[in-house]
This record gives C-alpha cells, sequence and structure tokens, in this order.
C-alpha cells in the first residue's frame, strides 16, 4: 500500500538517510527503533516534506511521489495523507481542544463548521477527553495535550499516522493514557510508523519492527525477533544495554 524506495537525505555531507527503502501494508503498525541520531525523526520528517529528501520515492496507494522534483501540489497531497504527531505536541495555544481538532478540517479539508465540530468532537470522544472540548492547552495535562494532538491527526483520516516520540515527553504517571489511546487506534485499523523507546509498548503495539542504524535499517522483523532474538551484533548491543537500563 505505501512503498518508500531509496530514500536518501544528506545534512552537509553526512548521509542521515542511506537509501531506505521501506513497505508498509494497510492497517500495519510498523515501530522504527534505534539509537539518538539514527535518523528516525528525519525519516519521519521526510516522509510528509518537512525535511527535503535528496532523493526517492513514496508510492501511497497509487499515488507516486519523486522527492527529487516534487511539486507544491504533491506536498500538499504527502500532508494530507501522512499526519503526524510530535514529541512537543505542537498545539494552537489561543485554541480550544475542540478549535485544534477543527482547524485542519477546515483549513485543509474546507469542511463546514458543523461537519469539522462533530468530526472533531467525535474524535475527542475517542480519546476520551469529551469533558475537555472547550479547554485551552494551557489548561490540560501533558498526557491530555497529546492525546488532543493525537485527536487532531486522526480526524483527518490520514493514510499513515506518523508519531515521534509521543510519550518521551511526558511525566511517567501520564504516559499509560496516551499510549492506550494509541493502542486503541492501532487496533482500530490506523496505519502508522511509531518512534519509540518504550520497547513493552512497542512489543504491545507493532507487526513490524525497523532498528535504525547510521540511516540505514540494519535489522528488521516481528518484535518478538528484534527484542528478543536480534542477530545484528549492533542490534544486541542496543537491546542488551536497553535492557540493563529500564528493566
Ligand atoms: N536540521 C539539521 N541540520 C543538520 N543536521 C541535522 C538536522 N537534523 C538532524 N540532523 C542530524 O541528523 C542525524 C539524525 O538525526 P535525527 O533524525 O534527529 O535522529 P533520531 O531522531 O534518530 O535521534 C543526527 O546526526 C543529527 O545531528
Ligand atoms: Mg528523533
Amino acid at each position: 500500500m505505501i512503498s518508500i524506495r531509496n530514500l536518501t537525505k544528506e545534512f552537509s555531507g553526512q548521509k542521515v538517510l542511506d537509501s531506505l527503502d521501506l513497505d508498509i501494508q494497510k492497517g500495519e503498525v510498523v515501530a522504527l527503533v534505534g539509537a539518538s541520531g539514527a535518523g528516525k525523526s528525519t525519516f519521519l520528517r521526510s516522509l510528509n516534506y518537512l525535511e527535503e529528501a535528496d532523493s526517492g520515492t513514496i508510492d501511497i496507494d497509487g499515488i507516486k511521489v519523486n522527492f527529487e522534483s516534487i511539486t507544491t501540489e504533491e506536498i500538499l497531497t504527502l500532508r494530507r495523507k501522512l499526519a503526524m504527531v510530535f514529541q512537543q505536541f505542537n498545539l494552537f495555544e489561543r485554541r480550544t481542544a475542540l478549535g485544534n481538532v477543527k482547524e485542519g478540517l477546515k483549513v485543509v479539508k474546507k469542511l463546514s463548521d458543523e461537519e469539522a465540530t462533530q468530526i472533531a468532537k467525535e474524535e475527542l470522544a475517542k480519546v476520551g477527553l469529551s469533558d475537555r472540548e472547550n479547554h485551552y492547552p494551557r489548561h490540560l495535562s501533558g498526557g491530555q495535550k497529546q492525546r488532543v494532538a493525537l485527536a487532531r491527526a486522526l480526524a483527518m483520516k490520514p493514510d499513515v499516522l506518523l508519531l515521534d516520540e509521543p510519550t518521551s515527553a511526558l511525566d511517567p504517571e501520564l504516559v499509560g493514557e496516551v499510549e492506550k489511546s494509541i493502542a486503541d487506534a492501532a487496533k482500530s485499523g490506523q496505519t502508522m510508523i511509531l518512534v519509540s523507546h518504550d520497547m513493552s509498548f512497542v512489543a504491545q503495539v507493532a507487526d513490524k519492527i525497523l532498528f535504525l542504524e547510521k540511516g540505514k535499517i540494519l535489522e528488521q522483523g516481528t518484535p518478538e525477533q528484534i527484542i528478543n532474538h536480534p542477530q545484528e551484533a549492533r542490534t544486541k548491543e542496543f537491546f542488551a544495554s536497553y535492557k540493563k537500563s529500564y528493566l
């Protein structure tokens, strides 16, 4: 359903994404793991052109985009098809929770206020925030803000949801509520690429884990294969030190 081929990106001569290939099936949850600096964020950001990849192609449901010759129209198409949730919530501070979720529906999808309100309310209900619709971000907890950000992304009915360390900025006691909402979206069939360091969560939701190292996929497989039986020396080392620090 989604094919990424030869995705390459350099920052001042350093290859941060090195001819990456990835196929994702509809409904699949792919987790991207790897050390800090491996290229995980650059990968996600390149897919919806928040970073300008040097070369490579993405094919989503038959719509093929070549990053080398991408047009403004294609950038808008990618951003409609790929919604992103960032580590730092990125909500509009001057809009309520409902206003935040409605924004893209009105501006990008050009829905009427009535239609946008209806969808936004449904999405906020799904993440358990019906009672916070009229709250401004400053009156929400970090976990609630991130659930608004998730509702806002899901409201756009993206082909793929991109999640870049969605719980890393949260106090530990708020991680669970956000992970539950992500898991619910996964269960409902939302295709996603998830960057996370929370391996128990990754093991719970991911169909496939990709281990990224210096902009290349060094190893991939099921959570059981990658977390418990890694093959490559570097992957073994990563999970051994991970288990020492967190388990
Ligand atoms: N805007 C930028 N300018 C220069 N170098 C960058 C920029 N963004 C990321 N990098 C570099 O690219 C590499 C990969 O970064 P990143 O994708 O953020 O890794 P990760 O998300 O896996 O921690 C790092 O070496 C980082 O310093
Ligand atoms: Mg990152």
